[in-house]
């Protein structure tokens, strides 16, 4: 019979900074987990990878960092792709969007496009700077903003005050890059009409695939539910693949186009090179091919309906079977931001925690934001490491090897007859195989894992229980039964994490001198022989200090401190004054009572972190007043004294239980920081001000 045929994919990282672990959470770990088990489980699959070198991102990065845009991709390329092995993310080819064979693909399969008259033409006036003769996306177009007029907004969006814009809003457009002033110049674009597609992908998604995950299926649903707009395919800018027609110079495959076909590309790159693999047309066209995307959720929609749609209309490919697509991990409570370098980088840890992938990889599987957004944090890892990994994984296996080395010389030792407790065990664990397959068969990962780990625990609590130590004494058959089971129990350990902790079970087999395993052996209790030499013991998992701990919180600390300021200096920046309000006349403004009064006393309100509680003196006694300027104000003591603005006829209002008798003025600063009102010279408390 022939083996089931699975081509498994992992979105391509854009080669612009180095991956963290927000990518591998969402996409990398659980890719590979999937993969060595359908190996492990013989079947025929294919794991393609490779870097995404086009598009805008890895050309602002050159710009930022001052190199050409080759230079970027060169250097991100080999060092993803070099991380990505040193974690045993195991790709069976790990390429890139700039090698010629993707080039060439790409080109051929929007010229057959074009050529069958699938795509269509349309003009549009877009910004464009007559100096360097560039069309402007829309990042790269800044000018003051159209809501709260501070300068510097964004062509899709104002920082300051988070208005969503398209550049035509902008006042005074201007170029980010060099401060030049832009114009307007027609250009042309092909689009691929996916409004034409609505009715077959409403039924082949909505209808057919009501397995993918709720959050995939959901977003599919409400751009469907939305309509879908033709989306043009190709840009204006110098980096990318030429579009392949007469009068196209200057411009581009659109990213989103090209970077999917990198997956085809890379599979006709390793099946060329590695016949006995077949050819890459098997795999991207026979329908007994199953097609499973990895990707994040931002991926969603080009995974789900663009390229579908682009391999539809192609014609002759088939369609991906899942798209099992998680959501987001932050750090430490945080967005993860690589502009931000709020990150952990994935080359950065393998050097600073060296020999700890698989922790990595088990909090990130324990923590996989598969259904919801979750987060990763230092405390956590090492809480896992130290109560999960070496507690209970590592203190199971060290303890069976040992025992086995001490009382039989290393060598599995024969079963005598079985207690129902041992039983009860054998029972226990006979389920855990359907339980794991049935989970990573619906790329239930972090459940997976849990259910893997149960056979840990089984066996720790198996050993907490017999006691096998105190029994050497008196009856060494019930020893050797014991410890037999012990082992039958780690080998299968051996073969459940070989998905999710690869390094581990490697050690472990070796350890346990297993020279072959497969998936299906899973369950069963004699998989080593009665007299089975062990090999040497090595510690699986090790305890992880405070001290390392501390020092990855510090770094994060540095980080946050450093954002701080370069996020007040640009506020700082781009600050000016709010507009004049609406007129007002003498009269209205009579009615309000401001007056000078001497600071007495000012402390902060108890289980406040905003008010100050002053005691005023206002020429007619004293009156306490509260005032939301606690963060302004880290040393309110050194306000006594000071003579102050308040408005004295405001009703008086009670807060945290206390009573508020007027209002206190102060104006606020460009970083957000308020400053008390106060008087030129000294005056009468009491006086009006008007
Ligand atoms: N580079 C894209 C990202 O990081 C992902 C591209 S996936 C592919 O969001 F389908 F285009 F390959
Ligand atoms: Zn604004």
């Amino acid at each position: 019979m022939e083996r089931k045929r699975t081509l498994v994919t992992a979105a391509l990282p854009y080669a612009n900074g180095p991956v963290h672990i927000g990518h591998l959470a969402g996409v990398y770990v659980p890719a590979d987990i999937y993969v060595r088990y359908l190996r492990l489980k013989g079947e025929n699959v294919l794991f393609i990878g490779g870097s995404d070198e086009h598009g805008v991102p890895v050309t602002i990065r050159a710009r930022k960092e001052g190199i050409t845009v080759q230079d970027v991709v060169d250097r991100y390329h080999y060092l993803i792709k070099d991380s990505f092995e040193r974690f045993g993310i195991s790709f069976d080819i790990y390429s890139r969007t700039t090698s010629e064979i993707h080039h060439k693909m790409a080109s051929d399969f929007f010229r057959t496009l074009y050529d069958a008259g699938k795509l269509t033409q349309q003009t549009s006036e877009q910004f464009y700077d007559e100096e360097t003769k560039e069309f402007l996306t829309d990042r790269n177009i800044r000018g003051e903003c159209p809501r709260c007029h501070s300068a510097g907004a964004y062509g899709d969006q104002c920082e300051v005050c988070g208005a969503t814009l398209s550049p035509d809003e902008l006042i005074n457009p201007y170029n980010a890059l060099n401060g030049n002033t832009l114009t307007k110049k027609a250009t042309t674009h092909w689009y691929l009409p996916l409004d034409r597609d609505e009715g077959w992908l409403r039924e082949w998604i909505l209808e057919e695939h009501k397995e993918w995950r709720p959050n995939v299926y959901g977003q599919c649903k409400s751009w469907l539910d939305g309509g879908l707009r033709p989306r043009a395919v190709t840009r204006d800018l110098n980096w990318g693949i030429p579009v392949p027609v007469e009068g196209a110079q200057g411009k581009v495959l659109y990213v989103w186009f090209d970077a999917p076909i990198g997956y085809i590309s890379n599979t006709k790159e390793l099946c060329d090179s590695h016949p006995e693999l077949g050819s890459w047309e098997t795999w991207w066209k026979d329908e007994s091919t199953r097609l499973i995307h990895f990707i994040g959720k931002d991926n969603i929609v080009f995974h789900c309906i663009v390229f579908p749609a682009m391999l539809h209309a192609h014609g002759g490919y088939i369609l991906p079977d899942n798209v099992p697509s998680n959501e987001f991990l932050n750090l430490e409570g945080d967005k993860i931001s690589t502009s931000r370098n709020w990150a952990i980088w994935l080359n950065e840890y393998l050097d600073e925690l060296p020999g700890k992938q698989d922790v990595l990889r088990y909090v990130l599987t324990a923590n996989a934001p598969e259904t919801k957004d979750n987060d990763f944090t230092w405390k956590d890892f090492q809480a896992r490491n130290n109560n999960e990994l070496v507690a209970v994984f590592g203190n199971f296996i060290n303890r069976a090897m040992k025992l086995t080395e001490k009382y039989f010389d290393g060598k599995v030792p024969t079963t005598s007859e079985l207690t129902d407790y041992d039983r009860a065990t054998l029972a226990e664990f006979a389920g855990v195989k359907d339980e794991v397959e049935h989970l990573l068969d619906e790329f239930k990962f972090r459940d997976a894992q849990k259910a893997a780990m149960e056979l840990a625990r089984i066996g720790n609590k198996y050993l907490a229980e017999t006691e096998p130590w105190k029994l050497a004494k008196t009856d060494m058959a019930r020893v050797g039964t014991i410890l037999n089971l012990s082992l039958q129990i780690s080998a299968n350990l051996a073969i459940a994490f070989e998905p999710f902790l690869p390094f581990s079970a490697e050690k472990l087999r070796n350890m346990l001198a297993m020279k072959t395993f497969e998936w299906n052996q899973l369950g069963s209790t004699d998989l080593l022989p009665a007299g089975h030499p062990l090999g040497e013991s090595v510690l699986l998992f090790e305890k992880i200090e405070d001290e390392v701990i501390q020092a990855q919180l510090d770094r994060l600390a540095r980080i946050k401190a450093e954002n701080e300021a370069a996020a007040e200096a640009e506020a700082q920046k781009n600050w000016r004054p709010k507009d004049i309000k609406e007129p007002t006349t003498f009269d209205d403004f009579e009615k309000t009572d401001i007056r000078v009064g001497t600071v007495i006393s000012c402390e902060k309100v108890k289980k406040s972190d905003k008010l100050l509680c002053f005691k005023i003196d206002d020429g007619l006694g004293e009156r306490t007043i509260l005032s939301g300027i606690a963060q302004s104000y880290p040393h309110p003591e050194e306000l006594v004294g000071k003579q102050i603005l308040f408005v004295a006829n405001f009703p008086p209002r009670k807060m945290m239980g206390i009573e508020s008798q007027g209002m206190i003025l102060s104006a606020a600063n460009a970083d957000g920081k308020l400053v008390l009102t106060t008087v030129s010279a000294s005056v009468r408390n009491g006086a009006q001000v008007g």
